[in-house]
């Protein structure tokens, strides 16, 4: 995997992919120390000052069907997940579908985009954020970002961090591709769920829903119970809140 390091950069993601059509490489690994214009989901802005947060995007190009890359987000969660427990030896939850959570706070976002050609993905961009060493964040955040610094006091190593990740991400990326499913990493993923058995709020735009999260499908559905019917929850189409605020 060729690996692309810059001081600056618009997003990692725009990055990568402008690399991936332009090189035509199978894989490549492109971080930033800082982002002017980071993304996150839904259209939102990822805020990406320089020098406290890891901020990097895998381009791959994978025969991996389009219906199933959702849930190779996943798949990163739990990777980002394990290696940050590593580093640090204290739990890390999986708000599913993609963010880590240390003690409530969220401390790290994934980006997840595929490009295709004809019927067929082309490539696909996985970008990451973490929140590694940040002290302070502007007022809106604050109620729900944290850093890893700030929930556990520890400063880990930026670099070691995302050497990790991709050791993990790299290992469990191969069980994936296998089945093209969770089959074999949903065991490891619900171990994190913070939503397992937990009331939910499903923001469904045909029509909002409250239940409780019961673990996930080998898709990557959230399987949630409305009192009537098991209901599965597909990421990128609605968001889940918890009843009592984000998480
Ligand atoms: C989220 O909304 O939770 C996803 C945030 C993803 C942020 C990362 S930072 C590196 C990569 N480049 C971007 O522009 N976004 C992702």
């Amino acid at each position: 995997m060729e690996f692309y390091s810059f001081n600056i950069t618009d997003s990692t993601n725009e990055q990568a992919k402008r690399l991936m059509q332009q090189t035509g490489a199978k894989g490549l690994l492109v971080s930033a120390e800082e982002q002017t214009a980071g993304r996150g989901r839904r259209g939102r802005s990822w805020v990406s000052p320089g020098g406290t947060s890891l901020y990097f995007s895998i381009g791959l190009r994978t025969g991996i069907r389009p219906e199933r890359i959702s849930g190779l987000t996943l798949v990163m969660a739990l990777a980002a997940a394990e290696a940050i427990e590593e580093l640090t030896s204290v739990q890390v939850g999986i708000k599913w579908p993609n963010d880590l959570v240390i003690d409530g706070k969220k401390i790290c976002g994934i980006l997840t985009e595929m490009t295709l050609r004809g019927t067929e993905v082309d490539f696909i961009i996985i970008g990451v954020g973490v929140n590694v060493l940040t002290e302070e964040f502007p007022e809106e955040l604050a109620k729900t970002a944290g850093s890893i610094r700030m929930q556990t006091g520890q400063s880990i190593d930026k670099e070691q961090l995302l050497r990790k990740i991709v050791e993990r991400f790299e290992t469990m990326y191969a069980v994936y591709e296998k089945t093209e499913n969770l089959q074999g990493l949903k065991a490891g993923y619900e171990a994190h769920l913070i939503n397992l058995g937990k009331e939910v709020r499903v923001l469904d735009p045909k029509g909002e829903y409250t239940g409780i999260a019961g673990g996930i499908t080998e898709s990557g559905e959230l399987l949630v119970d409305d009192g009537e019917h098991i209901r599965t929850v597909y990421a990128g189409e609605v968001s889940v809140r918890g009843l009592y605020g984000y998480v």
